[in-house]
C-alpha cells in the first residue's frame, strides 16, 4: 500500500427532503450572498429551482442566478458566471444540477476569487490556483461524483478541448443528496450515470499496486452494489431504495476512497474526454465504449488482476483448467454485456459518431497525448501508438 493523504471536506447531507436544509447549510458555510447556477431547464420544470429560491428568500439570503449550463459545460458560460458573481459580490456559489452545473459552479467560484485571471488559464496549467469561493451543491443526477470530488471538467469549444482540473479547492463545502430529486431523469441519463459511477472506481481499481486489501474490498463492494441496483433505476427511476444506493455510491466512487493506497490510472476517462471534446459525446457513453477495448488491450499487463475482478465483482467461477487470461477475458466480456444491458453504446457507431476516418483517429490520439507531450495511464502507460490502437478497436 502506498502512502496517501485523504482529505474530504464536503459536508454531505443525504436523504429525502434534505433540500429544505439549503439555507441553513449556505449560512453554516459562510454564505450571505448566493449565485445559483443551473442547467438547461430540468430544475425549472421540476419546480426545484423555485423551491430553492423560496428557501433563500425565506432565510433573507440575497441571490442572483445564471442558467443554461449544457452537458460538457463550456468555459464561455463559466466566464459569464464569473462576471455575474463579481458584480453581485457573491460569497457562495450554489450549483443546482449534475456534473456539468457543479463543474461550472466550481469554475465560477475560482474565477470570482481570482478576477484578474481568465479561468481557462487554470485548466491549461498556465496559472496555479491558490484560492477560491465556497461552493454548495444540490445534486439532481447521480453520476459525476463532482459533488464531493476534487475535480472539475470544462470544454473549450474553440479549441475542441475538454480538460479536467484537480485540486482540493474543487471540493464543495456542502452537498445535498436527495434521491427523490433524481426521479425526473430520463432512462438514458440514468444509464450514463450508472456507467460513470462504475468507471470512477474501475479507473482506480486497475492500478500497479496489488497489496491494497481494504481499498480493494471497498471498491469491489461498491461495484457490486452499483451493478445490482443500476438496472433497477434504469428500469424504474422511482425505485427509491435503488436510487438511494446509486446516489450514495456516486459520491463515494469519485472522492478517492475507492483508490486510496494506489495510483489513479484514469486512461479510459482521458480517451472519453477527447471524444467529448471533438464530438460533444455524452461522458458516460464514451466510457462504456472505451473501457472494454482498453481492458482487452492491456489485459496481459496483469491477467490475474482482471481474473480476480471477474470473481470478486461479477461472481464468475473459474472453469476447470481455465487460465487467468481466459477468466480475465470473460470478465471483460461480462462488463461489456452489462453496459449493453442498460442500453449503453460499446462502439463508435453506437455512440452516434459513426466509423471514423484514419485521420480522425490520429487526431484523437494526438489530442489524448496532449500533442505528444504525455503518456496516459499508470496500470499500463500508453503512448500515441497504444492510444491509437485502442481507439481503432472501438472504431466499428
Ligand atoms: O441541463 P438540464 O436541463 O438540467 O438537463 C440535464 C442534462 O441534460 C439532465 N438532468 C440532470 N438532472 C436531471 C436531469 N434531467 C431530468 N431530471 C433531473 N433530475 O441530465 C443531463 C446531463 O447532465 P450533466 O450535468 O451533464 O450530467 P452528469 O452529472 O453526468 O455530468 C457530466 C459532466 O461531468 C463531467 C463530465 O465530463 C461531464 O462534463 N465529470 C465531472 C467530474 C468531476 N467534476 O469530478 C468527474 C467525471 O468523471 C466527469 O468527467
Ligand atoms: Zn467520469
Amino acid at each position: 500500500m502506498q502512502s496517501f493523504q485523504y482529505y474530504i471536506k464536503t459536508n454531505v447531507v443525504f436523504g429525502e427532503g434534505s433540500v429544505c436544509r439549503t439555507a441553513e447549510l449556505v449560512k453554516k458555510h459562510g454564505g450571505s450572498r448566493v449565485l445559483v447556477v443551473y442547467g438547461g431547464g430540468s430544475a425549472k420544470r421540476s419546480g426545484l429551482l423555485d423551491r430553492v429560491f423560496a428557501l433563500l428568500d425565506e432565510a433573507l439570503l440575497p441571490y442572483d442566478s445564471i442558467g443554461g449550463v449544457q452537458p460538457n459545460p463550456r468555459v464561455e458560460l463559466a466566464r459569464e458566471g464569473v462576471k455575474r458573481a463579481v458584480e453581485f459580490r457573491a460569497d457562495l456559489i450554489l450549483a443546482v444540477g449534475g456534473g456539468s452545473v457543479i463543474d461550472t459552479a466550481k469554475a465560477i467560484a475560482h474565477g470570482a476569487a481570482n478576477p484578474e485571471t481568465d479561468i481557462w488559464e487554470f485548466w491549461k496549467r498556465r496559472e496555479v490556483l491558490t484560492r477560491s469561493t465556497p461552493v454548495g451543491v444540490i445534486l439532481t443526477i447521480p453520476a459525476s461524483g463532482s459533488e464531493t470530488s476534487d475535480s472539475a471538467v470544462l470544454t473549450n469549444e474553440q479549441e475542441c478541448e475538454k480538460r479536467g482540473l484537480n485540486t482540493d479547492l474543487n471540493r464543495p463545502a456542502f452537498a445535498i443528496l436527495d434521491p427523490k430529486l433524481a426521479m425526473t431523469l430520463p432512462p438514458r441519463q440514468v444509464s450514463c450515470g450508472v456507467t460513470d459511477i462504475l468507471m470512477h472506481t474501475l479507473d482506480r481499481y486497475f492500478t500497479p499496486a496489488d497489496d491494497n486489501e481494504l481499498t480493494d474490498a471497498l471498491a469491489e463492494a461498491l461495484l457490486r452494489v452499483v451493478i445490482r441496483n443500476g438496472p433497477k433505476v434504469v428500469e424504474n427511476e422511482n425505485d427509491l431504495h435503488a436510487m438511494s444506493e446509486i446516489m450514495w455510491a456516486g459520491s463515494l466512487s469519485h472522492n478517492n476512497l475507492t483508490g486510496l493506497g494506489g495510483v489513479k490510472d484514469f486512461s479510459v476517462h482521458q480517451f472519453g474526454h477527447e471524444l467529448s471534446g471533438m464530438f460533444d459525446a455524452a461522458h458516460g457513453a464514451t466510457l462504456s465504449v472505451m473501457w472494454p477495448q482498453w481492458a482487452r488491450y492491456v489485459v496481459d499487463t496483469d491477467p490475474a488482476r482482471f481474473a480476480h475482478y471477474g470473481e470478486a465483482v461479477w461472481r464468475l467461477t473459474r472453469k476447470d483448467g481455465e487460465s487467468d487470461r481466459d477468466l480475465a477475458l470473460r470478465a471483460i466480456d461480462t462488463t461489456e454485456e452489462f453496459f449493453r444491458s442498460i442500453d449503453m453504446p460499446t462502439t463508435f457507431t453506437e455512440l452516434g459518431i459513426g466509423v471514423l476516418s484514419e485521420e480522425q483517429l490520429r487526431e484523437l490520439a494526438e489530442r489524448c497525448t496532449f500533442f505528444h507531450t504525455r503518456v496516459v495511464g499508470k496500470f499500463c502507460p500508453l503512448d500515441y501508438d497504444g492510444i491509437l490502437a485502442v481507439y481503432r478497436m472501438a472504431n466499428k
